[in-house]
């Protein structure tokens, strides 16, 4: 037999196993901490860093996994770190179902169900927003989202695959988020071609200062390139006035992109704050967010195939398909950076066909509102200031009763949250102050894990201060 069979007598206990562990974690989850007590780098280093086994240790190698996951960051109802999704469990069943079945979703002939559905779910994605007609593909998140469809909006105003890169401008506003920055530096044209545009009070892109800076640039014999709004900016939520973008990128001739990364599956729950954007030529945004799935999966969305073949088509003669039926002969890889390509679709198709789409549109709801109870309780507690409206549902705030230097203060009180370990936060910068954040894109949360986040910070606070 060769070396690397597993008799499915085998297999089968394996998966039982795991599958009783993942389900006991699951049990657990609400009560456990919100990040993992006393965790340092040196323990996780000693824990795992050993050396590269030669030999197998078999079964044992699963009793590890208690290890891994006593020492990681449970899916915790109390966790409001980032932007992270709480990861469904019938996603992550998918996910273990694709991974056994092993496809290379990158054309139908290499996976004739998995590409079928990932075009399902990503026409179900797009209708569910408002965008219906627009095709695209799952992406590994909103990183590679956004650099795809800025590679599109390059090849389609300034095409550069064929002689190079020449320039070209790109806009957004200074609370984009930095994949933005990265994805114009990944193309060659630099941080120095993103122009960030200013805000308003609510953190919107100021649509005045934009068409004043596109002016300037075409003044200055600059190629403007492309408009980015954002649909859910990562630190407050602030959705840019698409409408008004869409205006201007079509008087200058530019593409639209809406990065909606964070906020766009909202629109399955407040559609009206999004208007304007089914006006982009692409889009963004991200199942692995708000959609609840567990990570790795992203989409991208546009509004016409072509400008995806113009940027991805690289066709080598090994991948040429023989037929010219368009179901048959439609290859993914033609319209994506990536060749290989895991089934992430599987697990987006079980989650939505379990639940239905009503299910995550209350969901996306209660995340709404829970994060309105958690700025009314912020507003009614004098020891906390609100930096931010709240659009979507990031919450951004800070301890305000101390003469000292509340930066200094409001970090220390974020470290002590964290080792309490009872609420996870995130920070952000807001006026160029340090600020405690909490975003709700978690399917487990409830009034009472939001109300903690009050609590916990006043407790911290007065820990600090003693
Ligand atoms: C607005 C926005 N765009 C893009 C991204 C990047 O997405 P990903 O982490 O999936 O690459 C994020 C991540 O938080 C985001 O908030």
């Amino acid at each position: 037999m060769r070396s690397l069979i597993l008799p499915a007598g085998a297999f089968r206990a394996l998966a039982h196993h795991i599958s009783d562990f993942t389900a006991d974690y699951l049990e657990k989850l609400p009560n456990l901490p919100s990040y993992p007590p006393g965790v340092s780098g040196q323990q996780t280093q000693a824990l795992f860093t050993g050396d590269l086994p030669l030999e197998g240790i078999g079964a044992a190698a699963f009793a590890d996994l208690e290890r891994v996951f006593n020492y990681a960051r449970p899916s915790s109802p109390r966790f409001f770190g980032y932007v992270f999704g709480s990861g469904e469990p019938i996603s992550a069943l998918g996910d273990f179902a694709a991974g056994v079945l092993n496809q290379n979703a990158t054309a139908w002939r290499s996976a004739p169900a998995g590409v079928t559905i990932e075009r399902t779910v990503v026409r179900w994605l797009a209708e569910a927003i408002g965008c219906a007609g627009f095709s695209g593909s799952l992406t590994l998140g909103g990183s590679s989202a956004n650099l795809m469809a800025l590679c599109m909006a390059r090849e389609a105003k300034a095409p550069a695959n064929q002689s190079g890169v020449r320039g070209g401008v790109i806009y957004c506003s200074a609370e984009a988020h930095m994949s933005i920055a990265k994805a114009a530096a990944l193309l060659g044209l630099g941080h120095d071609s993103v122009r960030k545009i200013a805000v308003d009070e609510a953190f919107r892109m100021r649509t005045k200062d934009l068409r004043a800076a596109i002016e300037r640039d075409l003044r200055e014999g600059k190629q403007p390139i492309a408009i980015v709004g954002s649909a859910g900016t990562t630190a407050t939520g602030s959705i840019d006035p698409l409408d008004e973008v869409a205006d201007l990128c079509a008087e200058f001739g530019l593409w639209m992109h809406v990065d909606g990364a964070y906020g766009a599956l909202a629109a399955l729950a407040i559609p009206d704050a999004f208007r304007g954007m089914n006006r982009a030529d692409s889009l963004s945004l991200d199942p692995h967010k708000w959609l609840y799935q567990p990570a790795g999966v992203g989409c991208l969305l546009y509004r016409n195939p072509a400008d995806a073949q113009r940027a991805f088509s690289h066709t080598g003669d090994y991948a040429r398909s023989l037929t010219n039926d368009p179901i048959e002969g439609f290859a993914i890889f033609e319209e994506s950076m990536e060749l290989s390509r895991p089934f992430r679709a599987l697990k987006l198709w079980m989650s939505l066909r379990y639940f239905g789409l009503r299910a995550f549109q209350h969901s996306i709801a209660e995340d709404l509102e829970l994060a309105q109870v958690l700025a009314r309780a912020i507003d009614a507690e004098p020891h906390l200031e609100r930096l931010a409206p709240v659009a979507l549902s990031a919450v951004c705030f800070r301890f305000k009763d101390s003469n000292g230097d509340l930066d200094v203060l409001n970090q220390a009180i974020l470290q002590r949250v964290t080792q309490r370990g009872r609420v996870y936060l995130s920070n952000a910068v807001i006026h160029s102050q340090f600020v405690l954040r909490a975003c709700i894109v978690n399917h487990r949360t409830t009034e009472d894990d939001v109300r903690e986040i009050v609590a916990e910070v006043l407790a911290a606070a007065g820990e600090v201060q003693a």
